[in-house]
């Protein structure tokens, strides 16, 4: 499974990637970021995976970026485009030509909390459990058809920085259990939604421990 990763930050779930690299278990062939100061830069060089930065703002359009992105994910040959921690919206010069080969981390039990600052929305909502998913990328900003998810209770006492630090881990273990299931799986995006080994998924993968093992399902 050959991993394009694009980032824009810390890159704390790109770390948990590059930890299944090590264990054999992902080939990560490029890291693409949008913003030179990204720390996820430093975590890949480390690694010795070749990284390259293309900042939206020497473009004056849109669709150029997004041009000039997809020579870039295109020269890597990806299975699989990982959207982890990558705060741009991209248009379909990118997605036309990954349809269905490009997934997304995002912090929200989806299709609750779209877009930014989901969990103080959660906790301004009274929800007793947050979690995050990840979905195919598609025009529709976190719109995407889910893939797999992981929950963790809200607990009494939580403000937004305690509930974002219980789940960064658990996102972790989503990315790397969700690629994993790529690598086992054939899963594919229809019009009419997900289909694993060629059946409807009917509800998102759910993230469970078992036996000290992560297991979707
Ligand atoms: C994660 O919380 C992810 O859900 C969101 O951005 C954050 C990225 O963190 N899309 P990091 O850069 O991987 O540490």
């Amino acid at each position: 499974m050959r991993v394009c990763v694009l980032i824009s930050g810390s890159g704390s779930n790109l770390q948990a990637l590059i930890n299944a690299r090590d264990e054999g278990r992902i080939d990560i062939v490029s890291v693409i970021s949008n913003r030179a100061d990204a720390m996820g830069l430093e975590r890949a060089n480390r690694a010795g995976i070749p990284t390259t930065i293309l900042e939206h703002q020497r473009f004056a359009q849109r669709n150029q970026f997004d041009r000039a992105l997809c020579v870039l994910i295109s020269a890597c040959h990806p299975d699989l485009v990982v959207l982890a921690g990558f705060m741009r919206i991209i248009g379909s010069a990118v997605l036309d030509p990954f349809k269905g080969r490009m997934i997304n981390l995002h912090p929200s039990l989806l299709p609750r909390y779209r877009g930014t600052d989901t969990y103080q929305r959660a906790l301004e909502a009274g929800d007793r459990e947050h979690g995050a998913s990840i979905h195919f990328v598609t025009g529709e900003l976190d719109g995407g058809p889910v893939i797999s998810q992981v929950r963790i209770p809200v607990l009494a006492g939580d403000d937004k920085h305690t509930l974002a630090a219980r789940l960064a881990p658990m996102e972790h273990k989503l990315i790397v259990s969700t690629i994993d299931f790529f690598t086992q799986h054939q899963l594919e995006s229809g019009d009419d939604g997900i289909f694993l080994d060629g059946d409807k998924l009917l509800q998102p993968l759910q993230l469970h421990e078992e036996n000290g093992k992560m297991i979707l399902k």
